[in-house]
């Protein structure tokens, strides 16, 4: 059988049907942090919403991931530079209509690893691609990027019911999985991380144990930068590369490509985490910070329900 494209190139999906979640923020800026570590990356915008294309300050001329999936226009084509030595292939709200053409199409989830596999044997090489999906996760166009994917990226909140939210999103992406015979190797990520609330470093844990090794070490703190860098239509490495937003990116980035082989790490010479992200996360280890309360032994043991 022909190997896929997805097992020559790591390819991420970036998914979760809960919206805002921060899918779009953590494609756009693992896909800096990667390309300042002198990656080639291909981030795709799979979202007729345009938010990673606009969020890089692109307004794509013709041809786009649209024409792309139609088969109008090839991969090659429709790829353009954009801010921090990211691939774009840029998305506009026209990207709907193949949502509602793809009734008519045999295998519309197929086209976006069709279009990548066309790529590479026409020697178009990248070492990461990161798909950003609506969220819509049980569209045609998260279907394409699970078809596509060797690894699905759950990107969770770490905010009220992300959890439920989380676990729900599982169910879809099971649905596709089991549809499309194929299921990408599972990845958490948790963002919008605010270590001073208790609930948000309660729930870091709860993740743990939902989700073990799947969940990665590094969590994405909220940051202002994060929130600017849309407008200014930057990276957040090119934005400000102090910044933590920064730092917790190219932990991230590290992790991703440790995932991928440590043998390809060492091989090239890789600026190193630096000592603030890391050193920073140990402080809200994967435990939880408040004991348990015990179950009361006796209705006479309980304490009062008003505080004292
Ligand atoms: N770590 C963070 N710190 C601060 N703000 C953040 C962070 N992550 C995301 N945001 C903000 O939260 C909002 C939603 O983020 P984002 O657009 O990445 O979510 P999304 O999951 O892609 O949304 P959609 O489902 O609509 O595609 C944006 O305004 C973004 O700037
Ligand atoms: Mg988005």
């Amino acid at each position: 059988m022909e190997e896929t494209y997805a097992a020559r190139v790591p390819v991420y999906a970036f998914v979760n049907q809960k919206g805002g979640c921060g899918k779009t923020t953590t494609a756009v800026h693992l896909a800096g942090a990667l390309a300042a570590r002198g990656e080639r990356v291909l981030l795709v915008d799979l979202d007729p919403q345009a938010h990673a294309t606009m969020g890089l300050g692109c307004s794509p001329d013709r041809p786009t991931v649209t024409e792309v999936l139609m088969g109008d226009a090839l991969l090659s084509e429709a790829v353009a530079p954009a801010p921090g030595g990211i691939t774009l292939l840029p998305a506009e709200p026209r990207l709907a209509e193949f949502e509602e053409i793809s009734g008519r199409l045999i295998h519309p989830e197929r086209r976006l690893a069709r279009a990548l596999d066309e790529a590479y044997r026409a020697g178009v090489r990248f070492d990461h691609v990161l798909l950003d999906c609506s969220p819509r996760a049980d569209g045609v166009l998260c279907a394409n990027a699970l078809y596509a994917s060797s690894h699905t990226l759950l990107i969770v909140e770490t905010g009220a019911f992300a959890l439920q939210g989380a676990i729900q999103a599982l169910k879809v992406l099971d649905e596709v999985a089991e549809n499309q015979g194929r299921a990408p190797a599972l990845r958490v990520v948790g963002t919008m991380f605010d270590r001073r609330t208790r609930f948000a470093r309660e729930l870091l844990v709860a993740l743990h144990s939902r989700f073990g090794d799947a969940l990665f070490d590094t969590v994405i703190r909220t940051s202002v930068r994060l929130r600017e860098a849309p407008a200014l239509g930057l990276p957040v490495q090119e934005l400000d590369p102090t910044c933590r937003a920064a730092a917790d990116f190219d932990a991230l980035a590290e992790e991703i490509m440790a995932l991928e082989g440590p043998g390809q790490i060492q091989s090239k010479d890789r600026p190193q985490t630096p000592q603030s992200a890391r050193s920073d996360l140990m402080e809200y280890e994967l435990r939880p910070l408040s004991p348990e309360p015990a179950p009361p032994a006796s209705p006479a043991d309980r304490p009062s329900a008003q505080p004292s």
